[in-house]
């Protein structure tokens, strides 16, 4: 496909896509290549390898890498590949390690990815192996942002605070509440859905409107419930109050660099009934500190969804921190991470874990929500004619604005595909193949011109 082919699958002009993007296998190796292969993917919570020689082993799109601890407290990210045959070198999903020893035929390799030893090296090699020229290939580009570690691929991409652009605005609301920062609580959630990962990191960028509807039945469930006031003590008798999006209440969508945020205003720490109980009860007690660190608005923003281009996605409240790893056009490994404050109390990171399963597990009420409406849209891109039809991207087109209330950003209304629109533009820059300083700057001329429309 050319890159004329690839402009044509999107215009985030006039807000359409061509179902291609999240079914065509020669699309989706163009991906690995031009997307995964250049942008900062989030690989670690820093907390999940304190001590050298700590691992944690993961995927930057279909590669294996491994994150390693090295001696001077650096990070080292490497490909999970042996350099003799290709093989898996480590299987273990985490842990610590003086060498990577390679179960094929035994090449071990280092904290730091050199050659080690390679058995029979003499008889078999006779002195001609030259081991410093097979080390593990390693990430060129690593770097953290206030506990997540990333790495990327391309020497020439931006540093990683230029790459998140307003989007750090955001990620801090989520990661510098407290002092000392966040760490994750309990192991790993990992499964697979059927569907392209685009749909999932997607709406979590930019979709707010399927939550009235999608998870209708857990709203009834959960609201109206009686709810505390902002002080925290009880409504009177009878009184409750719905959260503020279930009502389609004002809120805010944020688009930039590809990023894309959505959430609600509200000055209830409970109106996110996802969590409740403990966990809606510390967020209260910790509100000061969280005005403090970051002003009010982000203090406040305790609900909303979020996605970091291309494939890191968290919750806010509900502290969900999910990767979409992609496994083919049609198919994503969802790993997920409960992120609490350091701070916080072993009982109320214990609640948190708990809330944390229960909406976002893999048995999770929204989560099984969620995933029914990506599998069951893949499932109608198996045929021809459904493949063939424009994707209606629309919402709040023409109603972007740049805020004065310290909100960065391209926003919009919270029902708008602002984000998603960005998204897709980002998705196309970086396909057909642009240098960063072009991707950089259509990124810009794209949000000037919505700004302008
Ligand atoms: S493939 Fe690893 S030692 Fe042969
Ligand atoms: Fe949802």
């Amino acid at each position: 496909m050319d890159d004329d082919q690839i402009r044509s699958l999107v215009d985030s002009r006039n807000g359409t896509v061509k179902p291609a993007i999240y079914s065509d296998a020669q699309l989706y190796e163009l991906e690995l290549e031009r997307v995964f292969g250049r942008t900062w993917l989030f690989l670690a919570h820093e907390s999940q390898i304190p001590k050298p020689g700590d691992f944690f082993n993961t995927f930057m799109g279909e590669d294996p890498v491994l994150v390693v601890r090295q001696k001077d407290g650096s990070v080292q990210v490497m490909m999970n590949q042996c350099r003799h045959r290709g093989m898996k070198l480590c299987h273990a999903d985490s842990g610590n390690t003086k060498a990577f020893t390679c179960p094929y035929h035994g090449w071990a390799y280092q904290v730091d990815g050199a050659l080690q030893s390679v058995p029979l090296e003499k008889e078999a090699y006779r002195g001609k192996l030259d081991k410093s020229k097979w080390g593990l290939i390693k990430a060129p580009r690593v770097e953290s942002y206030k506990g997540l570690i990333f790495a990327n691929w391309d020497e020439s991409a931006p540093d990683l605070v230029t790459y998140l652009g307003d989007m750090a605005w955001y990620l801090d609301g989520f990661l510098d509440r407290r002092e000392g920062g966040t760490e994750v609580v309990g192991g790993v959630h990992k499964w697979m859905i059927d569907c392209n990962w685009k749909f999932a990191a997607e709406q979590f960028c930019s979709d707010q409107y399927h939550a009235p509807y999608t998870h209708a039945s857990a709203i009834q469930v959960l609201a109206p419930t009686p709810q505390n006031k902002p002080d925290g003590s009880p409504l009177g008798d009878g009184q409750t109050e719905r959260p503020a999006w279930a009502n389609g209440l004002g809120g805010v969508q944020f688009a930039g660099k590809g990023h894309g945020s959505a959430f609600f205003f509200t000055e209830n720490a409970d109106a996110n009934v996802w969590v409740g109980g403990e966990v809606s009860a510390y967020f209260r007690e910790t509100y000061p500190e969280a005005e403090a660190r970051l002003g009010k608005v982000r203090a406040l923003r305790l609900a909303g969804h979020n996605t970091m281009f291309p494939t890191l996605s968290w919750l806010n409240g509900t502290q969900t921190l999910r990767v979409w790893h992609p496994r083919g056009p049609g198919r994503i490994e969802v790993w997920v991470f409960c992120i609490a404050d350091k701070a916080a109390p072993p009982e109320v990171k214990e609640a948190l874990k708990k809330s944390h399963a229960r909406a976002f597990g893999p048995a999770g009420f929204l989560e099984q929500d969620d995933s029914e409406n990506w599998i069951e849209v893949q499932k109608v891109l198996r045929g021809h004619k459904a493949r063939q039809t424009d994707f209606c991207m629309q919402m709040g087109l023409g109603f972007e604005e740049r805020r004065e209330d310290g909100i960065p950003g391209i926003t919009n209304g919270t029902f708008a595909e602002t984000a998603a629109r960005g998204f897709y533009q980002r998705w196309v820059d970086l396909m057909t193949g642009k240098s960063w300083n072009e991707i950089e700057a259509a990124g810009a001329a794209w949000e000037q011109e919505v700004i302008d429309a």
